[in-house]
């Protein structure tokens, strides 16, 4: 394994404070253990005004490279990849280094052979097959800028990011399979590239074996095209600071943002998060149950154990096909030894037969790991005492797309573990806590909002095509620090826990979406003249989505109004954006100044109306009385 991992909380208190002291010289170290064409000049430059952060600058390298090539010496008949089809019943693929070395050179010819060249902004939609793997380390291979946009999310939804970044090629399937379901992916491609014109190919790739539309000159199908294709594709040298990614993600206000993701920074910060937090060993057979369409699929199903070497298992399906024990019927499958999943697959699992996870031995898993939104301490429980047995280590890692990496978390038998806390920082991340106007609370047993004060490897360097949103999201907030939107608690040990969002975002499964942008949603539909949406908590998902709307006249079937406002935020974001409750209110809560007082609907969603705190500054406070009488 790459010899930057840390192995005794000692070596973490040096490595903490070395990183503090000497954040060039720790960072310039850790870097060094990659392959690089040419040696960074200087290790960092930074300013948290512009912002301005630039990691191993002057550096040349391509990132797979250090995913692939330089392992093909030592480990090219080591498994890279495992995949696990939807269906139990259907084979399972397994690639070595080698053989996964030849499928991304293959797949990076056809994408030159198509036209694609370094600085092109490639969409993937694509379900989680092998080729979606493929697909993004061959647009990595070649310089071209990938977008993966998770292929749940609609026509619409795709066809905003497409827009956004001007991409050239989607790089696509014909279906694909979600447990008993099969959804024709090729056609919300399709519907996205009505509206949009920079797309000059799409490359789509078999899945199901559905007969779909190809649009002649512009619809090539992959196992046509790399027929005859060599195995073999220099990779094309980039700068440190050249972007490797866009991934967009929800804000508080507007549209998706896009956050880019630079070259050396990411994949330095990728490769010392993975190997450190889950401590894996050579022979270890990891598994990130997260979808290639949000960060934690980059950083750590893909990049992060290939930068290190290790074996990813990729599986198809959901948790709970054909039955609620596939998890750990994959887990005893391949001898799963480190678990990465999400708490609301937790959740989700608690509530089925405790003889689904009984009647598997389990007996490999050597460490879990919880991801993507706070985990309550039941579900922290059921996961370590039934799916752990109690003898694995549970690392609850905080970070963000934004992050790169994780920031906050348990190192695997090396930091101390306490339930529902992501506990101390990684080497290399300074976190503060602020207070309302910013200024730093020092002592513990305190809560604030979250900031960074120094860089990191990972953090984002902008978002695509719009600097300034950058700079106001995440930099203006507090001057001279970085913006986190969390808010979090630091124990008398100086251990974080996280206790969620304190903007207008909401974390619905681990998956995150702005209140504005649902109530742009659901202000498309016809009969809605205005909606405030907040978040509530919700048993599985973490937190629900709970809109409040006006209609233009009071429907007659409220059912079918509902239904029909469903349907449109279906279409304009996706089913995973779904409100779980709309009540229908002849008015909203605002101030004088036409400010919505989004503190009394969240109460009213969490059904909490005893105490609703002043209301004497509404406009119309008797508003505030029918929405209670009418909360769902
Ligand atoms: C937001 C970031 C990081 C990958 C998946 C989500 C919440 C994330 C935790 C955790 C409590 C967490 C935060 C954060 N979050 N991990 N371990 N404990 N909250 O990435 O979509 O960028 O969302 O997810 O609120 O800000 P994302």
């Amino acid at each position: 394994m790459p010899n930057n991992q840390i192995k005794t909380y000692q070596e973490y208190e040096e490595a903490y404070k070395r990183s503090v002291e000497d954040p060039e010289g720790f960072w310039s170290d850790i870097a060094s253990t990659f392959t690089w064409r040419k040696k960074w000049n200087t290790t960092l430059e930074w300013n948290f005004e512009e912002p301005d952060i630039k990691w191993f600058k002057g550096g040349r390298l391509n990132i797979t490279e250090n995913c692939l090539d330089r392992h093909l010496k030592t480990r090219g008949n080591k498994l890279a990849l495992i995949w696990e089809p939807n269906d139990p019943k259907e084979r399972f693929v397994r690639y070595t280094y080698r053989e996964l070395h030849e499928k991304v050179c293959q797949f990076a010819n056809v994408l030159k052979k198509n036209g694609a060249k370094k600085g092109d902004r490639i969409c993937i939609y694509m379900p989680m097959i092998p080729e979606l793997a493929f697909a993004v380390l061959a647009c990595a291979r070649i310089g071209a800028i990938h977008s993966v946009v998770f292929a749940g999310f609609s026509a619409v939804a795709m066809a905003d990011r497409i827009n956004d970044a001007q991409c050239s090629m989607v790089l696509t399937s014909d279906g694909l399979n979600r447990g008993a379901k099969q959804i024709p992916v090729k056609r919300v491609v399709d519907e996205a590239l009505e509206r949009c014109y920079s797309v000059k190919k799409v490359i789509v790739v078999e899945r199901l074996g559905w007969a779909v539309n190809m649009v002649e000159g512009r619809d090539v199908w992959y196992h046509d095209e790399v027929q005859g294709v060599s195995k073999d594709c220099p990779a094309e040298e980039m700068d440190s600071e050249d972007m490797l990614f866009i991934l967009y993600t929800s804000g508080s206000t507007g549209k998706p943002k896009g956050v880019v993701h630079t070259c050396g920074g990411y994949m330095v910060y990728a490769q010392y998060s993975f190997s450190n937090v889950f401590q894996v060993q050579e022979n270890d057979i990891y598994w990130c149950t997260a979808d290639i369409g949000w960060i934690t699929g980059h950083t750590y199903l893909l990049y992060g154990p290939l930068l290190a070497g290790s074996t990813s298992l990729m599986f198809e399906g959901v948790p709970s096909y054909p039955d609620m024990g596939r998890f750990w019927q994959v887990v005893d499958k391949f001898g799963v030894n480190i678990f990465y999943t999400a708490p609301t697959a937790i959740r989700s699992l608690m509530g089925g037969d405790i003889d689904d996870v009984l009647s598997y031995s389990l007996d490999s898993l050597k460490v879990l790991g919880s991801v993507g939104e706070p985990i309550n301490e039941e579900a922290w429980h059921w996961y370590h005492t039934h799916v752990g047995k109690e003898r694995c280590p549970l690392v609850d890692t905080w970070w963000q797309t934004e992050t790169g990496g994780i920031m906050i978390s348990s190192i695997a038998n090396v930091t101390p573990i306490k339930p529902a806390h992501a506990a101390y920082p990684l080497p290399g991340i300074q976190p503060i806590l602020v207070d309302a106007e910013g200024k730093e609370i020092t002592e513990n047993e305190v809560e604030g909002y979250l900031c960074m004060k120094f860089p990191w490897p990972g953090i984002i360097r902008t978002t695509y095509g719009d600097h300034e949103r950058a700079r106001l999201s995440y930099f203006s907030t507090y001057k001279g620090l970085y913006f986190t939107g969390d808010g979090a608690k630091r124990d008398k040990d100086g251990l974080y826990r996280i206790i969620g969002r304190v903007d207008d975002v909401i974390n619905v499964s681990g998956h995150r979406f702005g209140t504005a942008e649902i109530e742009d949603a659901i202000n498309h539909n016809e009969h809605v003249v205005e909606s405030a949406v907040v978040g509530y908590p919700h048993d599985v998902k973490g937190q629900g989505i709970y809109a409040f709307v006006i209609c233009k006249e009071v429907p007659e079937r409220e059912d079918y109004l509902r239904a029909e406002i469903i349907e449109t935020v279906v279409e304009k974001i996706g089913k995973i954006a779904k409100p779980d409750k709309i009540q229908i209110v002849s008015g909203l809560p605002k101030t004088r100044s036409g400010k919505i007082m989004r503190r009394i609907l969240r109460k009213v969603a969490e059904g909490d109306t005893s105490n609703l705190g002043d209301t004497s500054t509404l406009l119309d406070p008797d508003v505030v009385d029918e929405i209670k009488a009418g909360a769902l």
